[in-house]
């Protein structure tokens, strides 16, 4: 099939690859000239585990390409992909002006045999209605479109193959024409067929980033009662989590939920609801847990430093992503530094685009973890990043100037870290001082 993204980040430049890889022709709309011309270069401009080679392969076989011009790509294609930004707005409203923006870029090059225009974005109930309208509105007399919604459920840091081995393919449409087309393109990749009408499809994806995010934020509360009652978060959550019905995947006590889904999507949801009338107080609940375990994180520091210098381990909002986008590093690093603190930071791929925001003298970016430690009074762990898990600690120890670990991951076990000397303040674990 011959099929176009509108869109090459995380989302659409993943699943232009991985289509792409199928033996498909694809085309990749982007709106900046420069990125465009490094992307024809095999350069992906975002990290992402295996997504460079997929991309020179595909570029190599000439099934991908990549242009600023829809009229080199839409009139060719029989589906079209939506997979362009939907930030929140100040009030947590999803702000859509970029998807209706390429709407109506796609519109006057409809042709007229079908094109399914398909969002993969995450958008408001009613979003694709309102795309339908607009294509309706903008093209050719006798062009002809269908308006599908295919939810993307793909996780930064595995997305290749989430998007290769997915759990479901959801497919919204009032047009079974639509449906087809879009059940044959994913026909090689795994996972139950959910095919559902567009306002479904719409919630679906909101409903699962609500509940992923309560979980979050659920053991979150939960590690606040074992901080202050004695218990341990750890062998709470494993004992219920052995309930069938419950289950331990995702309930990871730490320094809360960050990225560019969860903390916009649940706003969006409260907004969603708020205009629907519904009470939200629940998704609230969500939101403010979040909230308080930075807080709660950033008072083991101000309560357990002593000295002037922090380490920082972490700074993407989860491993094996350079996505720095709401990560838990934003606001810590940013109350830190107000404080007069020298930070150390360290992170395998995100320091770049760190970079881009936090260029104070006080902030040093170290080559490895190793050097960010060195003379440290603390070392903070917001990312539990592989390598940070088996580092040889006994080195850390030496090299810093005070043992004390504060960690937002719990990557450690306490009583190792006892056994090696360190102050180890973890979450909902009795600290070792
Ligand atoms: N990142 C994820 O893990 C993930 C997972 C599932 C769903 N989603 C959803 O998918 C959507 C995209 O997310 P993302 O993380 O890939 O975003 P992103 O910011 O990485 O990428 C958005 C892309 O759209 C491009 N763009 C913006 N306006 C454009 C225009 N007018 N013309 C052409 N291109 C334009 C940007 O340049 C960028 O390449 C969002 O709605 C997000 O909620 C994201």
């Amino acid at each position: 099939m011959t099929i176009t993204f509108i869109g090459h980040g995380y989302v659409g430049l993943v699943t232009a690859c991985v289509f792409a890889d199928f033996g498909n022709e694809v085309y990749v709309i982007g709106h900046t000239p420069t990125k465009i011309a490094r992307l024809k270069q095999g350069d992906p401009i975002i990290y992402e585990p295996g997504l460079k080679e997929l991309l020179e392969k595909n570029i190599k076989a000439h099934r991908l390409h990549f242009t600023v011009k829809y009229e080199e790509a839409i009139s060719r294609s029989e589906i079209v992909f939506i997979t362009v930004g939907t930030p929140p707005k100040a009030n947590g409203e999803a702000d859509l002006s970029q998807v209706m923006n390429v709407a109506e870029q796609i519109a006057p090059h409809l042709k007229n045999d079908l094109t399914v225009v398909s969002c993969k974005s995450t958008v408001p109930v009613g979003t694709n209605l309102r795309i339908e309208a607009l294509l309706s509105r903008k093209k050719p007399a006798a062009a002809r479109v269908a308006v599908a919604s295919c939810p993307e459920f793909l996780r930064e840091g595995s997305a290749i193959d989430d998007t290769i081995n997915a759990d479901r393919v959801v497919i919204g449409s009032n047009s079974p024409e639509a449906k087809h087309l879009l059940l044959k393109l994913h026909e090689p990749i795994a996972g139950k067929r959910v095919l559902t009408d567009l306002a479904s499809a719409e919630l679906i994806k909101y409903t699962a980033n609500a509940i992923l995010a309560n979980k979050i934020s659920f053991a979150n509360l939960i590690s606040f009662f074992c901080e202050t009652t004695g218990a341990d978060v750890e062998d709470v959550l494993d004992a219920v989590g052995l309930d069938k019905r419950i289950g331990r995947i995702f309930m990871n006590p730490g320094v809360g939920y960050g990225g560019s889904c969860f903390p916009k999507d649940v706003k969006a949801l409260i907004s969603i609801g708020q205009q629907h009338q519904i009470d939200v107080e629940m998704l609230k609940a969500i939101d403010t847990i979040n909230s308080q375990t930075r807080t709660n994180f950033l008072k083991k520091v101000e309560q357990n430093l002593d000295g002037n210098t922090v380490a920082i381990w972490g700074l993407s909002f989860k491993p094996n992503t350079d996505d720095i986008r709401f990560a838990p590093s934003l606001a810590v690093v940013a109350t830190l530094l107000k404080r007069g603190l020298h930070l150390r930071v360290f992170d395998p791929v995100a320091m770049d685009n760190f970079r881009k925001q936090f260029t104070q003298p006080q902030l040093t970016y170290s080559k490895n973890a190793y050097e960010a430690v060195k003379d440290s009074d603390a070392l903070l762990i917001l990312t539990e990043w592989n390598e940070f898990r088996q580092v040889d600690l006994k080195k850390v120890r030496s090299l810093m100037r005070r043992p004390l670990i504060i960690d937002g991951r719990n990557i450690y076990k306490p009583a190792v870290m006892k056994e090696l000397g360190f102050q180890y303040i973890s979450t909902g674990r009795q600290p070792i001082l």
